[in-house]
């Protein structure tokens, strides 16, 4: 099955149809995304082979619970990115991005390392017939040319997370940077301020629970 990622350019694009299904996030009806589910539980089909190859696991298949949170608060409180230029940074599947541009965001860039993910992002876009700008980079360390920074579900590797966050912080100090989370190990306890909770509803692929409680936080500056 992996093998379908390695070749052309459009290998991506059709391994993520051929493996994947349209599906709403529980927590946000109003978007469709290209995702693993339980008919297609590509997880744990693919991971030990992508790992062989050098390639990440399938984050960009599942609606992350802080993406989710992320999502749904865009879609409730438009005014925080309306005419705004959004980073989603991590984006995965693209969710949090799509959510910006659905509540009016001026110009979305869905960031991120892993290229099959920059495919998944350029393919749930087009359903949800939104634009977003893709970035396949490693921000960490640069400067902020956005008005807002959104970040979902970035808190799950302990060095990663510390590297990510610190950033976000440094960022803090020019626009406003909201993280979903649902509660991570690495999570940082403190320098965050709550903007909102939600209840999200999960798949065992990917977490040990059903439902997890997600929250979204405004980083705070050091
Ligand atoms: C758990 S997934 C969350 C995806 C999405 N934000 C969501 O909530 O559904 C984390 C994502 O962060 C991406 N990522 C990790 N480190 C990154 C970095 N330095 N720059 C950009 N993306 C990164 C991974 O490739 C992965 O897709």
């Amino acid at each position: 099955m992996a093998d379908a990622l390695i070749g052309s350019a459009a290998a991506p694009l059709q391994f993520i149809r051929d493996h994947t299904a349209l599906l709403a996030p529980p927590l946000v009806p109003e978007i469709r995304l290209y995702q693993a589910s339980e008919i297609t539980p590509i997880w744990q089909a693919t991971e030990d082979a992508l790992d062989e190859m050098g390639l990440p696991p399938p984050f960009w298949a599942f609606a992350w619970a802080g993406g989710q949170a992320l999502a749904r608060w865009l879609l409730d409180t438009p005014e925080m990115v309306l005419g705004k230029r959004v980073l989603d940074f991590g984006s995965g599947s693209g969710l949090s991005g799509i959510a910006a541009a659905m509540a009016g965001a001026a110009q979305v860039t869905a960031n991120e390392i892993d290229h099959v993910a920059a495919a998944a992002i350029k393919l749930n876009a087009e359903v949800n017939n939104v634009g977003l700008d893709i970035l396949i980079e490693d921000l960490v360390g640069g400067s902020c040319v956005w008005d807002v920074i959104l970040a979902g579900d970035v808190c799950y590797e302990q060095q990663p997370a510390a590297r990510i966050v610190g950033w976000l912080r440094e960022m803090a100090r020019d626009v406003p940077v909201y993280l979903g989370d649902p509660n991570r190990t690495y999570l940082p306890k403190d320098g965050l301020e709550q903007v909102a909770q939600y209840s999200v509803q999960t798949t065992r692929e990917i977490e040990d629970t059903d439902v997890r409680n997600a929250r979204v936080w405004r980083v705070l500056p050091d």
